[in-house]
């Protein structure tokens, strides 16, 4: 089995973390969230996987050539000399997707569900169509794709992207299984496969919908990656996960959904939780308080701090008494003075905050 991860895009709406790292090798819950991806291909028997990328290969070829041994998967960089929209890139790979005819799988990487790729291939081959997306509801559906069905059937009945006018609830979810056909419809120049491909498919009948069972997220902004990041941990308290601290062993866990990186030191008059991820060599000083909320590798929450709603970027420090909230993000190596309270702000790397920001604002 084959599977390409689209992993291009400026990633500019998780700014100002990508201004650090390339989207899919952000962290989410202490992982680059394209790991989460690989691990779950590779469990369901993928061997191969064609990583489409526009931009900084260098970072990730490091990173993916230590997971390729690890994971014992090929993975090929297929670099792209413009970007390629989310179809072109297919075409740019066609010699391997279309090396045989097995059906390949296609993922948007910024992304997070419980990849029920066994399951989603399984379908797409009873049906016998060309291609299936799996599918989910959401409450406001004019950020995605949404699709309608022809009734009774799986198959689909119009595929309509970003509307301005609601039209249903069900959308795309951004993970797709291809028969190798689907290749005769692309070229490989800039091409949307939401706005081009998938309206042609779906004129042929050949495109159809998987319901995805449980949670769903695009993590690509952080309001949503702030969201995403409860729901796996809920998913991962519910499935008993090793990784979810356990409140007897670590008495400042409040309410639970924690995950802890055992290098973290965290005093033990912290109160953390629910819904917080601590990352590597992250130390949590006295009475320090963190609630829904990211603190990335070597992060620094001084004593008494209270970080709530909010994503701490790598290396940076949040000073005594300080307070966060409202989607503010610190980029890498951010330092916010003592006594502040910082509402809404999206901080650049490498900044130094020593004022209090009451309005949401990026600071440059
Ligand atoms: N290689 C490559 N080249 N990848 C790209 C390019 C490109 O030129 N442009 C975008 N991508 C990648 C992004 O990195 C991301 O993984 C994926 O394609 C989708 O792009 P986004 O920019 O994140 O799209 P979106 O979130 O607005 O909408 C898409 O995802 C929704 C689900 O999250 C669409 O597929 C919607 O239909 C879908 O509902
Ligand atoms: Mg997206």
């Amino acid at each position: 089995l084959k599977a390409l991860i689209l992993v291009g895009g400026f990633g500019t709406r998780l700014r100002p973390l990508t201004l650090t790292l390339p989207k899919p090798l952000v962290e989410f819950a202490n992982k680059p969230m394209i790991l989460h991806q690989i691990e779950a291909l590779v469990k369901a028997g993928v061997k191969h996987i064609v990583l489409a990328v526009n931009y900084r290969p260098e970072v990730m070829v490091a990173l993916l050539s230590k997971v390729e041994e690890q994971y014992d998967v090929k993975i090929t960089f297929s670099v792209e000399t413009e970007p390629l929209g989310t179809a072109g890139p297919l075409a740019l790979a066609k010699e391997i997707l279309g090396k045989d005819d097995a059906p390949f799988f296609v993922l948007n990487s910024d992304v997070t569900c419980t990849y029920p790729f066994e399951e989603l291939r399984d379908f797409h081959i009873a049906h016998g169509g060309e291609g299936t997306i799996m599918v989910t509801k959401v409450e406001d559906p004019s950020k995605y794709g949404v699709v309608l069905q022809v009734p009774g059937s799986s198959a689909i009945d119009r595929f309509v992207e970003k509307p301005k006018d609601f039209v249903g609830n069900r959308i795309n979810a951004g993970i797709y299984i291809f028969n190798p056909s689907i290749l005769n419809r692309i070229e490989p120049k800039p091409t949307s496969i939401e706005s081009e491909i998938f309206p042609a498919m779906v004129v042929d009948r050949q495109l159809h919908t998987f319901d995805l069972p449980g949670f769903w997220m695009d993590i690509g902004q952080p309001k949503d990656y702030l969201i995403g990041t409860c729901l796996y941990l809920s998913h991962l308290t519910a499935v008993k996960s090793p990784l979810i601290a356990d409140p007897a062993k670590n008495p400042f866990v409040f309410k639970g959904n924690v995950i802890i990186d055992p290098t973290a030191e965290v005093d033990p008059t912290a109160v953390i939780g629910p819904n917080v991820v601590v990352g590597p060599g992250v130390k949590v000083g006295a009475g320090a308080r963190l609630q829904r909320c990211v603190i990335m590798e070597n992060a620094r929450i001084k004593d008494y701090a209270w970080v709530q709603s909010s994503i701490v970027g790598w290396n940076s420090t949040v000073g005594r008494w300080t307070r966060l909230d409202n989607t503010t993000v610190l980029g890498d190596d951010v330092n916010v003075k003592d006594e502040l309270t910082i509402n809404g702000a999206s901080v650049l790397p490498h900044k130094s905050l020593s004022a209090n920001i009451y309005e949401p604002a990026i600071v440059m």
